[in-house]
């Protein structure tokens, strides 16, 4: 089975029939669906499955132990994702060990193909949580304490399916055992269109996190309050939505988004009593200074409509560049491909500050992701897997 016939068998699981696309989100039906497919997959190849105490499934060619090249992604998404970002990594990672027993190859190294538990942050806000808590880059009980979107803890969450959230934290033997992570995964922009070519390897990524700014206000009747008895905290959510656009046009190379904007109540004839909203924001070093200069228009705008606002850090990642050597090994091994920088998070990105990381990309025709249209071509994907097949080999030889 190729790695396009391995995500032809996932193809069903966790579609989002009403965003369209998949939504898998950490600990839901889907994504234990999908983790369960992996756990077959793995075993099925005579690799030794286990998870460690944040959630992460290590399937082990060989014994496990240090020095290990390691290789994988993820199976969750973001709410209405596509079918690649995430699980092309994992198959292909599956396909590559097929594709070198195959060729008689036997890992020199300690091997393993991983799987990182909640990517996206698309259900608990915190993107790479698998990855961020094995290494130590959050703190276990803010992660515990996280909530999702109908107020269920990832504790909770984690408990139900059948994880030990006491447990969570920092796992030096886990990260101890990385020799060399390798992740593939598709392309999420026109970089690969624009060159020509069906694989990359990953240079940098651009910094980035994500903000919270909550508003409050006065809750009250959409007909008969008057506009000058209003306090409406939509107005200065509103205005966020517009400077971030506006603000990020200044910076270069800037992007700054709001996708998910939630006013309490919610009703058509209800003016808000508070509105919640999330912005994302990637500057190559300037992402704070985008933010303080859009909380700074926010907090104009709500003392301008009588309504308050707090600003909070969710989440931020620094600039990565991949191991330089690494890259260099993985380009000769690849007789020469383009390397991209990428806006786009990833595991492999936590990881980089820790052990060498490189990423190879696989081109996306549609330059669009985190949507139902992302795509790759399938002679792509099965060329990525070999790509990752020849850099895995050489790495553990
Ligand atoms: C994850 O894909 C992210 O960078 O948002
Ligand atoms: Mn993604
Ligand atoms: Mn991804
Ligand atoms: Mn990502």
């Amino acid at each position: 089975m190729t790695a396009s016939d391995l995500l032809a068998e996932i193809a069903g699981v966790g579609r989002d029939a009403s965003r369209g696309g998949y939504s898998r989100h950490a600990f839901d039906r889907a994504e234990d669906e999908l983790r369960t497919w992996f756990v077959e997959q793995a075993t099925r190849r005579g690799l030794d499955v286990e998870t460690d105490r944040n959630g992460n499934i290590w399937a082990w060619w060989g014994t496990p132990g240090p020095g290990a090249v390691v290789t994988g992604s993820h199976l969750d998404s973001v709410p209405g994702g596509g079918a690649f970002d995430g699980p092309l990594g994992v198959v292909s990672a599956l396909d590559a060990v097929d594709i070198l027993r195959r060729k008689g190859f036997t890992p020199s190294t300690p091997f393993a193909v991983v799987v990182f538990a909640e990517e996206e942050g698309g259900r608990f806000g915190v993107p790479c949580l698998g990855s961020r808590l094995l290494t130590g880059s959050i703190d276990p009980d803010r992660a515990r304490a996280l909530r999702d979107p109908g107020g269920v803890t990832l504790a909770e969450a984690a408990a139900k399916a059948g994880h030990d959230p006491a447990r969570f934290g920092p796992d030096p033997e886990a990260l101890g055992r990385i020799g060399k992570f390798v992740e593939l995964h598709v392309e999420q922009g026109r970089g690969l269109i624009d060159l020509g070519g069906p694989v990359a390897v990953g240079s940098t990524v651009i910094e980035h996190g994500r903000w919270r700014f909550s508003f409050s206000g006065q809750g009250n009747h959409a007909g008969a309050t008057v506009l000058g008895d209003r306090h409406d905290p939509m107005l200065p959510a509103a205005s966020v939505v517009a400077a971030a656009r506006r603000v990020a046009g200044k910076f270069d190379d800037a992007r700054a988004t709001v996708g998910r904007l939630v006013p309490t109540p919610g009703g058509t004839n209800v003016i808000a009593s508070t509105v919640d909203l999330w912005l994302d924001a990637r500057v190559p070093g300037a992402t704070r200074d985008l933010v303080d200069e859009i909380a700074a228009a926010a907090t104009e705008a709500a003392r301008e409509e009588g309504c308050q606002v707090t600003v909070t850090e969710e989440s931020y990642s620094d600039t990565v560049v991949f191991d330089p050597a690494l890259r260099d090994e993985m380009d000769d091994v690849l007789g020469g491909v383009p390397a991209l920088p990428t806006g786009a998070g990833h595991d492999a990105a936590i990881l980089a500050a820790h052990v060498p990381t490189g990423m190879l990309y696989v081109r996306n025709p549609t330059g669009i992701s985190h949507a139902p249209e992302e795509f790759a071509e399938v002679a792509d994907v099965d060329h990525g897997a070999v790509a990752l097949a020849s850099t895995l080999e050489h790495l553990s030889t």
